[in-house]
């Protein structure tokens, strides 16, 4: 059968104050009053069987109250002790599936608009799945972020995979011409994952299998989780694994990562910034710009956040800043 599992694992610095260490982005009623993570769920269900949570223990609630509202009674749980990154998240579900189940991977933090350009990708990738290969979705790279993986390709088949590059790569990467973003997403037999993950990274296998059989009604349990190495699947299997395919895709997709993304992808799903580019986030009231531009206004009950666009990625040392001094 095919599950959708989800991962549900950040803490949400970058998105201050809209996001808390409470309650990650994934669980913010953002979006039309839908959370990231319930859009998620109704965007994937119609493609699976069932659907598989993998998400830490301190909101794994809010995740459960998301699939309520979603209309979802079953699903499989695991609950984890401590994050030990994404290779050791899918282990957890793949070691919970049976060898030949299809799982298709979701991160909950993505916003996507769920149009048959999306229908096609995830029909497309499942049936190569079927055929034994690692699949990832190709999204056409916009500029030489460093935050994400990409994929050299020539249509279906995949080069190279590189995560995260530097800068000076990257701009090489995006003037090549044949490089795609990595969206984040996966699908593949759960046999075929375990298979390359036990080949290239031993330990990450064998002590998320220990973790997970010694589990009960899907908790893992803290030390058994420590002793497993923290890698991302990224760098794991997919840089390494010669089972990998691409389907190029061109869904709107954004990951959320900063408020440079969340404002891209608002303006162009019709949310109206002015003239000078100024846009306000999380209120509804009119609001007027005066001698400013490219400003965003993040507006919430207990904090505010303005800021120049372009400084987006320094979210992230305000939230550390705050954090150290509660
Ligand atoms: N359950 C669980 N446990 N989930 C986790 C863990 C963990 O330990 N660590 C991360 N996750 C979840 C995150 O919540 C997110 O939904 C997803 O796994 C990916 O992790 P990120 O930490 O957000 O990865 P990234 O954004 O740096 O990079 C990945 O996504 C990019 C696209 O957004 C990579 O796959 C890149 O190649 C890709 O371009
Ligand atoms: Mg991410």
């Amino acid at each position: 059968s095919t599950i959708n599992v989800i991962l549900s694992g950040g803490v949400g610095s970058r998105l201050w104050p809209l996001s808390r260490k409470s309650r990650p982005k994934q669980y913010l009623p953002l979006f039309q009053g839908k959370t990231l993570f319930q859009s998620t769920v109704s965007r994937n269900s119609g493609f699976c069987d069932s659907i598989l949570v993998v998400g830490n223990k301190d909101n794994f609630e809010l995740s459960r109250i998301d699939l309520e509202k979603e209309g979802i009674q079953d699903f499989i749980e695991i609950v984890e002790a401590c994050p030990r990154n994404t290779a050791a998240a899918i282990a957890f579900a793949a070691f919970a599936s049976a060898p030949e189940d299809i799982l298709f991977i979701t991160p909950s933090d993505h916003l996507i608009d769920a149009s048959d350009l999306y229908s096609n990708a995830i029909s497309r990738a499942l049936e190569l799945a079927k055929k034994g290969s690692i699949v990832t979705f190709g999204l056409k790279p916009k500029s030489p972020e460093t935050g994400f993986g990409y994929i050299e390709a020539k249509e279906e088949e995949v080069l190279s995979f590189r995560e995260k590059p530097n800068v000076e790569t990257a701009r090489a990467f995006l003037n090549a011409g044949n490089f795609y973003w990595n969206s984040g997403m996966f699908c593949f037999m759960a046999g075929v994952y375990l298979g390359e993950l036990q080949k290239f990274e031993p330990e990450v296998f064998t002590k998320s299998k220990e973790a997970f059989l010694a589990s009960s009604d899907g908790q893992l349990d803290f030390n058994l989780s420590m002793a497993i190495p923290s890698i991302s699947v990224d760098y794991a299997v997919m840089e390494r694994t010669d089972k990998i395919k691409v389907v190029p895709s061109n869904f709107q997709w954004s990951d959320m990562g900063s408020f440079e993304s969340v404002y891209e992808y608002l303006v162009n799903a019709g949310h109206e910034a002015d003239e000078n580019g100024n846009l306000v986030i999380g209120m509804n009231k009119h609001t007027e710009f005066i001698g400013l531009e490219n400003t965003i206004w993040i507006h919430t009950p207990d904090a505010n956040l303005i800021l120049k666009k372009e400084k987006s990625q320094e979210v992230k040392e305000v939230f550390e800043r705050l954090e150290k001094s509660n």
